[in-house]
């Protein structure tokens, strides 16, 4: 059967620094990370012919760039944008934008940063991605953090309120097999 891979970038020099969005390098964690892909790819996909997403950001084609597969980039992989606040940390998001940062805990789902977007937004600029996936045979995504939430919501038919909570840990990749029914999971760790 057919399987949906997932990652996040490997660490980004901006995940070290604590700042969202921008289009920051790989940490030396995340150039590790990118580094170890390859053979990970290789034991759990073995022959299979595999495509690679990334988004138009360096942080992702850079974690794909030793795997030797087909790649194809998307905009719409590109993280949530998070417009007047993009670069900033969390805690300058609230001295700056204190009622919008209160805003964004009350319905993290539906608020939207000032000039970027909410998570909603992301779901719907997400349709035509999902459609391909839908139709296409094994693909890996190298996406984001908002990214991969909305697609892993998609395929275990998560609520929409619990999808900005879950847990999309670092360098690891999620296998997502479709049954009948939902999907199987598995999930592949590397120790970086
Ligand atoms: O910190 C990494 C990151 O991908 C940011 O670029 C992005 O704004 C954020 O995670 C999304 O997570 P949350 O919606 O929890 O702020």
């Amino acid at each position: 059967p057919r399987s949906i891979f997932m990652s996040r970038h490997g660490e980004s020099q901006f995940n070290v620094d604590g700042q969202i969005g921008g289009d920051s390098l790989l940490s030396p964690r995340g150039e590790q990370y990118a580094t170890a892909l390859p053979l990970l790819v290789e034991k759990n996909l073995g022959e299979r012919d595999l495509t690679i997403w990334t988004s138009t950001l360096r942080r992702t084609i850079q974690t794909a760039r030793h795997l030797k597969y087909p790649k194809l980039t998307w905009k719409s992989l590109d993280e949530l944008d998070a417009g007047v606040c993009d670069g900033m940390t969390y805690e300058e998001i609230e001295k700056a934008y204190p009622d919008d940062f209160a805003n964004r805990d009350e319905d993290k789902f539906n608020y939207r940063y000032r000039g970027g977007e909410s998570y909603r937004d992301v779901v719907v600029r997400l349709e035509p991605v999902i459609m391909e996936l839908e139709r296409q045979e094994n693909i890996l995504i190298i996406g984001h953090q908002a990214i991969i939430r909305c697609l892993y919501a998609y395929f275990h038919d998560l609520p929409q309120a619990d999808l900005p909570y879950l847990k999309i840990p670092l360098h690891t990749v999620i296998k997502l097999t479709p049954k009948a029914y939902g999907c199987d999971e598995e999930r592949y760790q590397l120790p970086i």
